[in-house]
């Protein structure tokens, strides 16, 4: 057996970020401490962080005082000033590529040009961007959901995670219109980094297996990214999910995993991977995991 790992995989940065925050707090600090939505999608560490005694709330009216941690998507000014007015201390743990794009979009808004914002309407971190830009922002998914723009200039930003083809479409087709655009590419690296080592691996193993939140829209995304190229592929959230049937007649394996998945579950999940293979294929041509 061969197990091939993405070359990049698992916690991205600002994900990292957060959880050392949090994990720090926990440590350090006195009274409630609270996250305000799942600190990342993905139970297993949500469920970890709750037994060092933060406490995941939907809206700040459950806050009884303490602290509270702005998760790496970011808010809106409107949540960070109802959590100053409750006497909250804020903990900021923000991914500094959200944060630029919630910086640009408000200078944008501050010139009083339509701001669009490439991404889902109903993710946290494009809900947080546009309550920077004053009611100046409009949010797209595609260029296809434009109309006429009556404005004589416009600016665009993007959700982290977007994929860059779909953001130069949406620029493209704006500048067709014939107005000036101030586009700035906020798209994280991260993203498309794991997206292409996924890919390629894909493309070269049996099996793939993506390990993640299965409410990870980034891990969903990896696990379709391989599933096109054909190639079987599991997306599992913990190792009891492998099933023994998946390695029947299999020899070579890859792994990848969405941003927030901790390098504990990869391993956990590469050790199972092995013990099923020892179970149904046997101990014959065993090799070490490698990267590619
Ligand atoms: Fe930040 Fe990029 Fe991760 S925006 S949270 S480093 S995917």
């Amino acid at each position: 057996m061969e197990i091939l790992l993405a070359n990049k995989a698992g916690f991205c940065y600002g994900v990292k970020r957060a959880i050392d925050l949090a994990l720090t707090t926990a440590r350090e600090k006195e009274g409630n401490i609270y996250t305000l939505g799942p600190l990342i999608h993905n139970p297993q560490v949500v469920q970890d962080l709750a037994g060092q005694g933060i406490k995941e709330i939907t809206g700040l009216a459950e806050a009884a005082g303490g602290s509270v941690i702005i998760r790496s998507h970011g808010v809106g000014p409107d949540i960070i000033q109802q959590a100053r007015d409750k006497g909250l201390e804020i903990l900021d743990a923000t991914c500094p590529f959200v944060a630029r794009a919630q910086r640009v979009a408000r200078e944008m808004a501050e010139q009083g040009i339509p701001v669009y914002i490439l991404g889902d309407p109903g993710h946290p971190e494009v809900q947080g961007i546009l309550g920077w830009t004053m009611g100046k922002g409009i949010v797209v998914e595609n260029a296809d959901e434009l109309s006429r723009v009556d404005h004589p200039k416009v600016g665009v930003v993007a959700q982290t995670t977007q994929p860059l083809a779909n953001y130069q479409r949406l620029v493209e087709a704006l500048q067709k219109q014939g107005v000036e655009v101030d586009a700035r590419n906020t798209i994280c690296h991260a993203t498309g980094e794991r997206q292409r080592a996924a890919l390629e691996l894909a493309k070269e193993v049996d099996v793939m297996m993506v390990v993640g939140g299965k409410n990870s829209a980034n891990t969903k995304k990896l696990a379709k990214i391989c599933q096109e190229t054909g190639t079987p592929t599991y997306h599992v959230e913990s190792a009891q999910e492998l099933r023994e049937e998946w390695f029947r007649g299999h020899k070579k394996f890859g792994l990848t995993a969405g941003a927030s998945t901790p390098d504990a579950i990869i391993e956990e999940v590469k050790r199972r991977m092995k013990e099923l293979d020892q179970m149904t294929n046997g101990e014959e041509g065993m090799n070490e995991a490698m990267e590619v």
